[in-house]
């Protein structure tokens, strides 16, 4: 039992991070919406009728939100993994990744007017990605595609969560905890699939930073973003590479992580992904998958998550509000262990030819 002294500086410790954290990105959602009101206004548009407000569901949120952080701060007490450094940057960097987000949202204002969701198609592009990849996701400018846009990315989703989205990202650690634990860290091997700009990997590397670990993502610039990022570490590969075709050997790896990753593959694609990472994990190897919450998992919050993608272009966001995970996972060979539920979002976790 740690001294209540301790205790005490570790929850300020806590508090003094997270908290402004969080502030700062509420207070980008909040401009945000009052510059896309705004703009409306001076378009002369419609003013978009305001989904009715619903004290309620506000307040479920706001509950969520507050066990989110008390789960992230028990994790840390638990040992579970070190009081986590999010690595924004300084003050500086923020105050450029804030302004490179404010600049672009006149483009994501009018990509999402005009519907523009295929921008990145072109004949520069077409052929080099699948199909399904090469969209504007969220109305985003240049998709996937370029530096700036992986420059971005980290703004944009925590504005979305509101300062929340690395506490949901480390929901992930206890059950790869649970999957390591007693073995040594040197002899384990973990992919992280679809690994962006490498956010999850750091929670990864400051609980276990001699674990071999390979990100993989179908972008180069978010792959040359997280070896930015990443370079802190050793025992980090960064691949560009198609998750529907893992480049590892059969049975060779310890656990396969993927985080807001599987909303954005279509059905078939998702199918394909999970039946690549069954194959590569070993006879007892854990898939732990991190996105969205599905519709019934929390039914006050189902209006909210069928709204999403009328503000968002998510094209395979409504079929996997119903996708059946466990029964894919069960056609590959992975046994559905148990989820947790993190804010909006779960980890769903998997176990391969485990005895159910
Ligand atoms: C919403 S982002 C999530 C990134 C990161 N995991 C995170 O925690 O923020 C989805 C990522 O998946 C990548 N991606 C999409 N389809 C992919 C595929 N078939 N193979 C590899 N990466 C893919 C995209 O390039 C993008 O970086």
């Amino acid at each position: 039992m740690s001294h209540p002294l301790s205790r005490l500086a570790r929850r300020v410790a806590y508090a003094s991070t997270q908290l402004p954290r969080m502030a700062w990105y509420a207070g980008h959602l909040y401009m945000m919406r009052r510059l896309a009101e705004q703009a409306r206004q001076e378009e002369r548009e419609r003013p978009r009728p305001k989904p009715r407000s619903d004290p309620r569901l506000d307040q479920r949120l706001n509950g969520d939100m507050a066990a989110l952080l008390e789960q992230d701060l028990a994790n840390v007490e638990a040992g579970v993994y070190p009081l986590p450094a999010d690595h924004d940057g300084s003050l500086l960097t923020l105050l450029e990744r804030s302004r490179l987000f404010f600049r672009d949202l006149p483009e994501v204002h009018a990509r999402r007017k005009r519907n523009a969701t295929r921008e990145v198609r072109n004949a520069k592009t077409r052929g080099l990605r699948p199909d399904y990849y090469l969209q504007n996701f969220h109305f985003q400018s240049d998709g996937w595609l370029t530096e700036e846009s992986a420059d971005r990315y980290d703004t944009q989703v925590e504005v979305l969560f509101k300062g929340t989205a690395n506490a949901m990202r480390r929901q992930a650690l206890p059950p790869l905890a649970e999957a390591f634990a007693g073995r040594d860290q040197r002899k384990l091997r973990l992919i992280d699939i679809g690994c962006g700009t490498g956010r999850f990997i750091d929670f990864v590397k400051q609980v276990w930073p001699r674990l071999p670990t390979l990100g993989l993502d179908l972008s180069e610039a978010y792959i040359r973003h997280a070896r930015r990022h990443l370079k802190r570490w050793s025992r980090v590969n960064l691949l560009v590479a198609n998750a529907e075709a893992i480049p590892a050997p059969d049975n060779s790896c310890d656990a396969v992580t993927s985080i807001f990753m599987l909303h954005e593959l279509p059905p078939k694609v998702r199918r394909t992904v999970m039946g690549e990472a069954a194959r590569v994990l070993k006879s007892g190897g854990r898939l732990i998958l991190m996105d969205s919450l599905q519709l019934g998992d929390e039914p006050d919050y189902d209006g909210m998550l069928e709204r999403f993608p009328q503000l968002y272009h998510e094209p395979y966001y409504k079929s996997y509000l119903r996708e059946d995970f466990p029964a894919i996972a069960r056609r590959c060979g992975l046994a559905h262990r148990h989820d947790i539920k993190a804010y909006v979002s779960k980890v769903m976790v998997f176990d391969k030819n485990a005895a159910s």
